[in-house]
């Protein structure tokens, strides 16, 4: 899988891809992450990427000029499966999605900043616009990092057990039960015996209903 990132202060990217899981996985070759400086694709001299509102208001608008070069450069090299815009009046973002784009092979992540982008460049060149929750924030950067660790470690072959993403909470519409580890009793509070029994049904059972419970008070919403 290749992810081309698209944004106007991609320092804020730089160090992210470069370590723990994400770093393995483009180590190991599973995915390649680009992070596209916008101004790049500028023509002025002072490399501008933004503009007033037409029609007024605070904040600046970034244009679809510096955007649509870097689109049509990348799109020119190969095909996209999606061109998606994080911006906090997108689609909110649930496991399915991230399931569904992390089969995908090419991946194009375009980052908002100020007031966000020319509606053209919605209208002409996205393919999906994806929130990462109910709050604004500065930018797109920390969403389109969210969204590319959520699909990266669904690659095939990027966790190391590849089972693990499998018993993640969302993944059934459950939250995941309490996990345990040693030592056995911290200050007098013991890990629950049925994790040291061995029975491997009876650990799967109490599992489930850990799940069930945590869900159930929790997210009371995902039981439907
Ligand atoms: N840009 C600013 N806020 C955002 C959010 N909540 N989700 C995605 N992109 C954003």
């Amino acid at each position: 899988m290749r992810i081309d990132i698209i944004s106007c202060v991609p320092k804020l990217l730089d160090s992210f891809f470069g370590h723990s899981i994400l770093k393995r996985a483009q180590d190991k070759q599973h995915v390649e992450v680009y992070v596209h400086d916008l101004r790049d694709y500028a023509t002025t001299k002072h490399r501008t990427v933004d503009d007033y509102a037409f029609g007024g208001g605070a904040g600046m608008v970034l244009q679809i000029e510096p955007i649509a070069r870097c689109l049509r450069t990348l799109q020119a090299e190969r095909s996209y499966d999606e061109v998606i815009y994080l911006t906090p009046d997108g689609a909110l973002l649930q496991q399915r999605t991230v399931n569904t784009l992390s089969l995908a092979q090419n991946l194009i992540l375009l980052c908002g900043h100020y007031k966000g982008v020319d509606q053209r460049v919605r209208d002409l060149f996205i393919t999906k616009e994806i929130s990462i929750g109910d709050y604004v924030l500065s930018g797109g950067e920390l969403a389109a990092a969210v969204l590319a660790d959520a699909i990266i470690r669904l690659v095939p072959g990027v966790l190391n057990d590849e089972t693990s993403a499998l018993t993640d909470s969302f993944q059934d519409d459950l939250l995941a039960p309490p996990v345990y580890t040693r030592p056995f009793v911290f200050e007098g509070h013991e890990v629950p015996a049925v994790l040291l029994s061995g029975h491997e049904a009876n650990i799967e059972e109490w599992r489930h209903e850990q799940s069930l419970k945590r869900t159930a008070e929790r997210r009371p919403d995902l039981l439907k």
